[in-house]
C-alpha cells in the first residue's frame, strides 16, 4: 500500500536516515562530550549520626553500612571523607532518652553533646561544610518535630523553640541550618533570630517540600525518633509533612521559603519525588537539594545484597537520576561510597 505521507522534516526513508542519534553514543569520548548531566563528589552531602560517649560505633540494622558514631569515630570518618574530596556533611544526634522532654530543652543546652561535637568538628576541619538538623523530634519525648499540645502540633509555640535551637547551632559553628520540621513560618523565624544574634552568615538549607513518607524508617530506627505510640499523641506526621499526592503545593512551599530567606530549597525524599525536584528547579533560581532518604538507600542495598542488582552500577545511576531531575545537591548515605569509587 502507499506510504503514509508525513511532514517534510520526518521524511527519512530507510535508505536515507539523515539523523542518527547513535552517532553520539558511538565511543566513550563522544558519549562523554554529549553527556548532559554530571555527577561528582562536589554535589554530595554525607549524613552522619552522632552518639554521646567515646568508642561507640553501632550499625543501623535497617541501613547496613551506616553507623551511629561517637565523636572520636565521627572525626575519623570525616577525615577519611575529606581525603576523598567529600567535604559536606549533615549531622543528626541520637539523643539518650533521659535528655528528652516535652519542649526539647536539651536542643539548646550548652552541655549538649551535639553542639559540642559541631564545635570540635569545625575546629578540626574548618574547610568542611557542616549542616545541622533543626526539628524537635530527636529531643522530644513525643517524637514529633513540633510541640504537642492537646493532641495537636502547635505551630506558633514551636517556632520560638526552633529559633532558640537554631541560634545555639549557629553559635556552635554549623555552616548551615537544616530545618526539617515543616512548621509554617519556621524559615523566617530562624532567619530573624539568626540575624538578631549576629549570625547573618549562617545559611539555611530548608526542607522545603518534605513529604509524610514511608521511606524514613531506617532513620527513625537510627535515632529512635518515631512518634511515640500513646494516647494524645498524633500517630503520624501528616498534619505538617506534605501529602505524597501533591506536586503544586510544593511550589507554594518553595515560594514561602524563598520569601522567608532560605538559601537552598530541598525536596525529600528524592527518588520517589523526581517530578517535584524538576518542578521546583523550574521555578527557582536558588540551588535545589534533594534528600535521598534512608529507606530509598535501604531498598537498593537490600536488592544488591540479594544479588538482584549490581551496586556498582545501580548506585551511581540512582544518584545521576536525581541530578538529572534538577538537584544541584544530593544528600545521600552513598556519598562516601561514591567518593571512594571516583577518587583520582
Ligand atoms: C526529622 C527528620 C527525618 C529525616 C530527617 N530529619 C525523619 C522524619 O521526618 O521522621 C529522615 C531522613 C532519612 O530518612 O534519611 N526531623
Amino acid at each position: 500500500m502507499g506510504r503514509v505521507s508525513l511532514p517534510d522534516k520526518y521524511t527519512t526513508n530507510m535508505s536515507e536516515q539523515l539523523r542518527r542519534p547513535r552517532r553520539n553514543r558511538r565511543t566513550a569520548a563522544i558519549r562523554a562530550m554529549a553527556q548532559e548531566t554530571q555527577l561528582s563528589v562536589e554535589h554530595l552531602v554525607q549524613p552522619l549520626f552522632l552518639m554521646p560517649g567515646a568508642g561507640v560505633s553501632l550499625e543501623v540494622a535497617s541501613l547496613p553500612g551506616t553507623f551511629r558514631l561517637s565523636l572520636d569515630h565521627l572525626l575519623q570518618e570525616i577525615e577519611s571523607c575529606m581525603n576523598l574530596g567529600l567535604r559536606s556533611f549533615i549531622m543528626f544526634p541520637a539523643v539518650p532518652e533521659e535528655h528528652k522532654d516535652k519542649t526539647a530543652t536539651y536542643s539548646y543546652d550548652p552541655g549538649n553533646f551535639y553542639l559540642q561535637a559541631a564545635r570540635a568538628i569545625k575546629q578540626r576541619f574548618p574547610e568542611c561544610c557542616l549542616i545541622s538538623d533543626v526539628a524537635m523530634d530527636p529531643y522530644s519525648v513525643d517524637g514529633h518535630d513540633g510541640l504537642v499540645q492537646y493532641g495537636q502540633i502547635d505551630n506558633e509555640a514551636t517556632l520560638p523553640i526552633l529559633a532558640r535551637m537554631g541560634v545555639a547551632q549557629a553559635e556552635a559553628d554549623f555552616d548551615m541550618l537544616g530545618p526539617s520540621d515543616m512548621m509554617d513560618g519556621r524559615v523566617a523565624a530562624l532567619r530573624r533570630a539568626l540575624d538578631a544574634a549576629g549570625y547573618y552568615n549562617t545559611g539555611i538549607l530548608s526542607y522545603t517540600a518534605k513529604y509524610a513518607s514511608a521511606f524514613y524508617g531506617p532513620f527513625r530506627d537510627a535515632l529512635d525518633s518515631a512518634p511515640r505510640d500513646e494516647a494524645g499523641i498524633p500517630k503520624d506526621k501528616k498534619t505538617y509533612q506534605m501529602n505524597p499526592a501533591n506536586r503544586r503545593e510544593a511550589l507554594i512551599e518553595a515560594e514561602l521559603d524563598t520569601l522567608e530567606g532560605a538559601d537552598m530549597l530541598m525536596v525529600k525524599p528524592a527518588l520517589h519525588y523526581l517530578d517535584v525536584i524538576a518542578g521546583i528547579k523550574q521555578h527557582t533560581s536558588l540551588p535545589v537539594a534533594a534528600y535521598h532518604v534512608s529507606g530509598e538507600c535501604a531498598m537498593l542495598l537490600a536488592a544488591c545484597r540479594n544479588g538482584w542488582l549490581d551496586y556498582e552500577k545501580a548506585m551511581p545511576e540512582t544518584l545521576l537520576s536525581i541530578r538529572r531531575a534538577g538537584a544541584d545537591v544530593i544528600l545521600t548515605y552513598f556519598a562516601k561510597d561514591f567518593a571512594e569509587r571516583n577518587h583520582m
